[in-house]
């Protein structure tokens, strides 16, 4: 009775730490190969669909001529998201809204070209008034919600890492004005539609602060919430690198990368 009462404990207990050990495992693969942080990841598995929630809304996207914008303008038009897209080109600008009319069901009123010089602020009022006026009172109320007597809209940051985008061509050097001679491959980065998939979600899922990037860069967003002291002790370590990067006039995180990464869905 007593022999058998230990073994069955003995049992229990091994069980116990085996299933421990598998589930650590299991969470560290997970780490090892998510590219957001877990809230976020959650969100795109069991949360609202960005199609169900973004349909039929207002979105101003500044930076709507390349990378992150411009993909971003493309799959909210897929979505059926009306749209005002900004930056300074505004050529460039009239390109993405052909590309979007393209590819939706869009028509030419659902899209405004606003050119917009971020750094004018003078001129953001005016701005503002024409966004207003095209769009009316829809997107003047989704403006007002964002006094904390309408509770119903969430300001979220994207914090991404590494992505594919014009970025690297537009980055400055040491030389002020003078543009990265050699932008080198960036096939090794998130590919900007990854990037803007995990941006809708966190928005159809009112997600207040998202981490999208591929290890070991993920790595160090958790390092900098949970421990700050480790990441400033790496970051002083493999900053230096960086900045040698970008004096030489190369991508500065073309380092620490050493095969493609293609995941896009
Ligand atoms: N790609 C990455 O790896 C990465 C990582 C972390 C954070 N981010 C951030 O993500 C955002 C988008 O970057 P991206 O990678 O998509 O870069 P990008 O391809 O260089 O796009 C930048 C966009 O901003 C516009 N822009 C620049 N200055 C402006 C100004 N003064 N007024 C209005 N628009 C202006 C540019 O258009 P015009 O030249 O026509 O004005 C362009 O549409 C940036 O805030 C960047 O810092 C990117």
């Amino acid at each position: 009775m007593y022999l058998s009462f230990a073994v069955l404990s003995m049992d229990i207990s091994s069980l116990i730490l085996v299933g421990s050990a598998v589930y650590l495992i299991v969470q560290l693969l997970r780490f090892i190969f998510a590219d957001a942080d877990f809230t976020l990841l959650w969100a795109a598995k069991l949360g609202n669909k960005p199609e169900d929630k973004l349909r039929g809304q207002v979105v101003w996207i500044t930076g709507a001529s390349s990378g992150i914008g411009e993909e971003l303008a493309y799959q909210l038009a897929a979505l059926g998201a009306r749209l005002i897209l900004s930056a300074r080109r505004q050529n460039e600008l009239e390109r993405v809204k052909r590309t979007c009319l393209e590819h939706s069901t869009l028509q030419e009123k659902d899209i405004l070209v606003l050119p917009l010089d971020l750094l004018d602020r003078a001129s953001h009022e005016a701005k503002t008034a024409t966004a207003l006026q095209h769009f009316g009172n829809g997107f003047f109320n989704s403006l007002r919600t964002e006094l904390t007597d309408y509770p119903g809209i969430t300001i979220s940051t994207v914090c991404p890492g590494p992505v594919q985008s014009q970025i690297v061509h537009n980055a400055f050097t040491e030389e002020l004005h003078k543009a990265v001679s050699n932008a080198g491959d960036q096939e090794h980065k998130m590919p900007t539609a990854r990037c803007v998939r995990l941006i809708l979600v966190g928005l159809a899922n009112h997600v207040k602060e998202m981490w999208i990037a591929q290890q070991p860069f993920l790595l160090f967003y958790y390092l900098w919430q949970y421990m700050p002291t480790l990441a400033w002790y790496a970051t002083n370590v493999l900053g230096r690198k960086r900045v040698q990067n970008f004096k030489a006039g190369l991508d500065a995180d073309s380092a620490y990368f050493s095969k493609p990464k293609t995941k896009t869905s």
